[in-house]
């Protein structure tokens, strides 16, 4: 093979460089009517797993997988969020004073890694709204989009869940979103999408050719739900002016990703990671326990106490 030139190798890196995912937008103004009465004041996106939001797995995914620009889209009474990611000197002085330094670090660790951005979203109209809040922001560049209750845990020794998708898109240069198989009885609760495996080497990266936002039986035979986590070109914005209303009255992105594979490649990634619905609160509940019972300072008393409970009264538990 023939070396290339310093011209050459420079021009690529350039490209590459130009196509870096840097930012990430992570939607965080639904209502969270699922929660309620506790989202009357608490954004469902800071429910805590023991001691740490939900809405921190997600940055810490994103950090992790090399973002260093969080766009937020937030809405109303989600000040919480705001003051979440921010600095609080007073505490840190508190703690400072009351000799607790060591807990500094786990107050103030994300705001130094990384730079947050916010913007509100005036009115609750979709997933596909709230997206078209970031292009002033993320502007003519590719970015990731993370959804604010979805907590992705990658399988053993992978990446984390975001970087996977990046490393697709370094590949493809193209949108991709991450899914999950579903139970038949889940599909009508996930935007659904229909691919083609490019290869037999890799069965698990699909070329879509449909997305469906909730379908109703028998509207579709796939069972890939999407998951929460996307790299979308700035293409999707053309394609969210174009979309009317969908399900439930909304302006939803799997409708203009719809359009989007009409005019440039969209893959799907079937991926292996675990992946925590957090709007859900059964969900909620199954993920709040396997991190209890992960824990090393809670592990082994919670473990002990579930059995007991199950011994106690089986029938109730
Ligand atoms: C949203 C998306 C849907 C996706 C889901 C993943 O739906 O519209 O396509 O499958 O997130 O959690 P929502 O959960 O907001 O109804």
């Amino acid at each position: 093979m023939e070396a290339m030139s310093t011209n050459e190798t420079t021009a690529k890196n350039d490209m590459m460089q130009h196509h870096r995912i840097t930012k990430a937008v992570i939607p965080a103004a639904g209502m969270g009517t699922r929660f309620l009465p506790v989202t009357k004041s608490i954004p469902k996106e800071m429910l805590p797993i023991i001691d740490k939001p939900v809405l921190q797995f997600v940055v810490e995914e994103a950090i992790a997988s090399g973002i260093k620009d969080i766009l937020i889209i937030t809405g109303r009474g989600k000040q919480a969020i705001e003051n979440h990611f921010d600095f609080n000197p007073e505490l840190e002085y508190f703690l400072e004073r009351s000799g607790k330094e060591t807990l500094i670090e786990h107050v103030r660790a994300l705001a130094e890694k990384c730079q947050f951005f916010y913007v509100r979203q005036n009115e609750p109209l979709g997933l596909g709204d709230a997206i078209k809040h970031a292009q002033p922001h993320v502007g003519n560049e590719p970015f990731a989009v993370l959804l604010g209750d979805t907590i992705i845990e990658p399988h053993v020794n992978n990446p984390p869940g975001l970087q996977q998708l990046i490393d697709i898109y370094q590949q493809k240069q193209a949108s991709v979103v991450s899914v999950h198989r579903v139970p038949d009885d889940w599909i009508q609760r996930y935007g659904i999408v229909e691919g083609k495996a490019e290869s037999e080497v890799s069965p698990d990266l699909l070329r879509l050719h449909r997305l469906i936002e909730k379908p109703q039986p028998p509207a579709t035979s796939s069972n890939l739900a999407i998951a929460g986590r996307y790299i979308l070109t700035p293409a999707i914005f053309d394609c969210l002016a174009r979309v009317e209303s969908g399900f439930g009255n909304e302006l939803q992105l799997t409708d203009a990703m719809n359009l989007l594979v009409q005019k440039e490649a969209v893959y799907a990634f079937a991926w292996q990671a675990k992946r925590y619905d957090i709007g859900d609160s059964v969900e909620y509940t199954k993920c709040f326990i396997e991190y209890a019972l992960r824990r090393p300072e809670t592990a082994q008393i919670v473990r002990e106490h579930m059995q007991q409970l199950l011994n106690e009264s089986p029938e109730v538990v």
